[in-house]
């Protein structure tokens, strides 16, 4: 069954490379992204593993934990550890599923028989601390993701939910926001203290209301 926007996400029990995980007992209260990778020692998740790494205190200042997963052993990933750190200079500092018998990979729809059979795509799945999915992303084995996108996917999704607010196209933390159509203009004006401008009665756009 595909995992949509607004699921529960999941839970399960998994063997990593920081030992079995409870997914819920890890996430605890904070954010969490789970992504898969299709092979250990394969050139794309090479890259994508060290850049996660080196991304970890972003993760962690927005109170995200990050988990990867591919189908191969946990002797494997520790293994492949050793050629991340060397090629890519950074210690894998987060926990990697060895979902060897594809189990999670089957809960979260992340094989696609279509693309192969065998292995996952490159699925990601940002999860809120009320265990819902708010967002999923599915890119093919060739196509590394870029996870400053997650991150700024993150800062939105973080600031719609504590704020009455969307972010515009191409939206970077700091920027201007855009209040959500079902509050009114009178609200907004005290919601939104620092004012905002009406370019149609539908788009009205306020400073980003956190900074
Ligand atoms: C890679 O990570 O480089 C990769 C993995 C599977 C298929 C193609 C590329």
């Amino acid at each position: 069954m595909a995992i949509r926007i607004g699921d529960e996400a999941p839970n399960f029990t998994a063997e990593t490379t920081m030992g079995e995980i409870n997914f819920y007992d890890y996430l605890g209260d904070s954010w969490g992204v789970l992504f898969s990778h299709p092979r250990d020692f394969t050139p794309v998740c090479t890259t994508e593993l060290g850049a996660v790494a080196h991304l970890k205190p972003e993760f962690a200042k927005r109170n995200v934990k990050v988990i990867g997963l591919s189908v191969d052993p946990s002797e494997s990933h520790h293994e492949w550890a050793k050629d991340i750190e060397e090629t890519q200079g950074a210690k894998l500092n987060f926990p990697v599923i060895a979902d060897h018998d594809k189990k999670v990979a089957n809960l979260y729809d992340m094989i696609h028989p279509n693309a192969s059979d065998t292995v996952t795509v490159r699925s990601v799945f940002v999860i809120g601390p009320d265990k819902k999915i708010k967002l999923t992303l599915t890119y093919p084995a060739s196509t590394g993701r870029n996870f400053d996108e997650i991150l700024r996917v993150i800062d939105s999704l973080q600031l719609t939910a504590q704020h009455s607010v969307a972010t515009p196209a191409n939206w970077k933390d700091g920027e201007d926001c855009i209040i959500v159509p079902a509050v009114s203009d009178e609200d907004a004006k005290v919601k939104f203290p620092k004012g905002f401008k009406t370019i149609k009665p539908y788009l009205r756009i306020t400073p980003q209301p956190n900074k």
